[in-house]
C-alpha cells in the first residue's frame, strides 16, 4: 500500500467545473457541510447522523451519510485497524467527503476517526466553517455494557486486536461544534441539538422546503 502523503499522479490538470458548489447550493436553498460523526464504537454515531439525516430530510435538505462500517466493505476494504491504515482511512472519506460538499449537499460522516490529527486534516482539507464535527460523548463503560456488535466481550477476550477504547486509543476531540452527550440524552434531544447547530452556522435557514 502507497502511503498516504505520496502522491504519484503527474501531468494531471484541475479541470473548473462550470456548474459551481454556490449555483448548487442556490439550487437547493441550504448550504453544503460535513457534519463529522466521532466517538467510540457504539457511542450512537451511526444512529445519530442517520436520525440527523431523517430530519434534515424531512426539511428537503439533500443529504447523505457515510459510515465506517459500510465504507469498510469497499472502498476501504483494504485497510486493518492498525495506527496507518487508520490514518489512511479517515484520509479517503475526509476526500470523499470534501467532493460531496463541493456537490452542494450536507455530508454526514460516521467513524470512529480516533486521531485528533486526521480529524485536524479534515478539517485543513475545507474552508473555514465547512467541518462540523460533532462528538457523541458516550463513556466507555456504557458503549461496553451495551455492546450492540458483541465487539467489547471479543476485544477483551483478546480476539480483536487494536479495539478502539480497550488496546487502541482514542483522541477526545478539544473544542468539537457540538457535544452530543449521547451516552444520556435521548436520540430526539442530541437530534434537536445538531440541528440547532446547523442553524446556528446559517447552513439551512427557516424556509428549505
Ligand atoms: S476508524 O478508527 O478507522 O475510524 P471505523 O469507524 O472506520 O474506524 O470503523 C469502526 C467499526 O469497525 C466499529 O464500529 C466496529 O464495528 C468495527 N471494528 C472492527 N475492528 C475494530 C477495532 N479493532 N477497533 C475499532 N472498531 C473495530
Amino acid at each position: 500500500m502507497h502511503s498516504q502523503s505520496e502522491k504519484r499522479s503527474s501531468n494531471v490538470v484541475w479541470h473548473q467545473a462550470a456548474v459551481t458548489r454556490e449555483k448548487r447550493e442556490i439550487a437547493n436553498g441550504h448550504k453544503s457541510a460535513v457534519l463529522w460523526f466521532t466517538g467510540l464504537s457504539g457511542s450512537g454515531k451511526s444512529t445519530l447522523a442517520h436520525a440527523v439525516e431523517e430530519r434534515l430530510y424531512e426539511m428537503g435538505v439533500k443529504t447523505f451519510v457515510i459510515d465506517g462500517d459500510n465504507v469498510r466493505h469497499g472502498l476501504c476494504g483494504d485497510l486493518s485497524f492498525s495506527d496507518a491504515d487508520r490514518v489512511e482511512n479517515i484520509r479517503r472519506v475526509g476526500e470523499v467527503a470534501k467532493l460531496f460538499v463541493e456537490s452542494g449537499m450536507v455530508v454526514l460522516t460516521a467513524f470512529i476517526s480516533p486521531f485528533r490529527a486526521d480529524r485536524a486534516k479534515v478539517r485543513s482539507l475545507l474552508v473555514d466553517g465547512d467541518f462540523i464535527e460533532v462528538y457523541c460523548k458516550t463513556p466507555i463503560e456504557v458503549c461496553e455494557s451495551r455492546d450492540v456488535k458483541g465487539l467489547y466481550a471479543k476485544a477483551r477476550a483478546g480476539e480483536i486486536p487494536a479495539f478502539t477504547g480497550i488496546s487502541s486509543p482514542y483522541e477526545e476531540p478539544e473544542s468539537p461544534e457540538v457535544v452530543a452527550e449521547t451516552g444520556s440524552l435521548s436520540l430526539d434531544a442530541c437530534v434537536d441539538h445538531v440541528i440547532a447547530c446547523l442553524y446556528e452556522a446559517d447552513i439551512i435557514k427557516g424556509g428549505v422546503s
